[in-house]
């Protein structure tokens, strides 16, 4: 699996390079739905990685947010070339490319790399989780009173606002603050290396949470739906956190 990562940081470097270029020339912008926009970068950087992986594995299959699903094997790279899109359009300067590899199913490698500060995330399945090269742990902040939370807004499914609000109005009084800073595979990422204690959203994608998803688990974290059931990719919910947070999230949104 140690292949499969150079060949993902490759990749994500590469797919980096040429956003930072192209940043100050987006040429189009267009909705693929309600608030869900993607430049000409976006699909250009999602070609160059799809091409560096196959480069090295032509038999190997894809999943990218822009290009949808291609080829057949045991093997597939999720991909999202850019992460924060919204942000990238109106010069934010965060967003991340993510990418990872699963074998049969299971996340083995996940790359989050955020170019703008040249920060690495990078975690193998049973290897643990790295920052820039060392290794990271997921936060020990117990309980929520001190906790740093994130979250992403249902800005593109305005039907599950209630439900939402629902949630955010029992988890926002008992921790210390809530961040939302527009890309999720960044959140995964810093609740991975401890920057934030918890991250929690609706409506994610496979994409968005493929690789930041193993980084927390890597690092020492939990991940789960809100309901608790570890299978999140079969809801539309994902929460992810150091254990002791985990838990103190799940008993504030489960009580009454
Ligand atoms: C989005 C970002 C954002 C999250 C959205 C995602 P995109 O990804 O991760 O933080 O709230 O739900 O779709 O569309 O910029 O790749
Ligand atoms: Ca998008
Ligand atoms: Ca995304
Ligand atoms: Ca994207």
């Amino acid at each position: 699996m140690q292949a499969f990562l150079t060949i993902a940081v490759r990749a994500a470097r590469k797919a980096g390079d040429f956003i930072i270029r192209e940043s100050d020339k987006i040429r189009s912008v267009q909705s693929k739905s309600q608030h869900d926009y993607v430049t000409n970068v976006d699909k250009a950087a999602e070609q160059i990685i799809i091409d560096t992986i196959s480069h090295s594995y032509a038999d190997h299959a894809f999943l990218g947010e822009e290009s949808g699903r291609q080829g057949d094997s045991e093997y597939q790279w999720v991909i999202d070339p850019i992460d924060g899109t919204t942000n990238f359009i109106r010069k934010v300067p965060h967003w991340a490319i993510s990418i990872a590899c699963k074998y049969q199913g299971k996340t083995e490698v996940g790359v989050v790399y955020d170019p703008v500060r040249e920060e690495l995330f990078t975690a193998v399945r049973g290897r643990g989780a790295q920052f820039n090269g060392k290794r990271i742990r997921v936060s020990n902040t117990n309980g929520l009173e001190h906790a740093l939370l994130a979250t992403g807004f249902p800005f593109r499914n305005p039907e599950i606002l209630d439900k939402y609000l629902n949630i955010f109005g029992k988890l926002f009084p008992e921790c210390s603050d809530m961040r939302r800073a527009g890309s999720a595979a960044l959140d995964l990422a810093y609740v991975a290396a401890g920057r934030l204690d918890g991250f929690w959203e609706f409506g994610l994608s496979e994409w968005d949470t493929a690789a930041g998803a193993l980084l927390v688990k890597e690092a020492g974290g939990m991940v789960s739906d809100i309901a608790g059931n570890p299978n999140y990719q079969d809801s539309d919910s994902i929460i992810a956190a150091n254990p002791k947070a985990f838990k103190a999230m799940l008993k504030a949104i489960n009580q009454k």
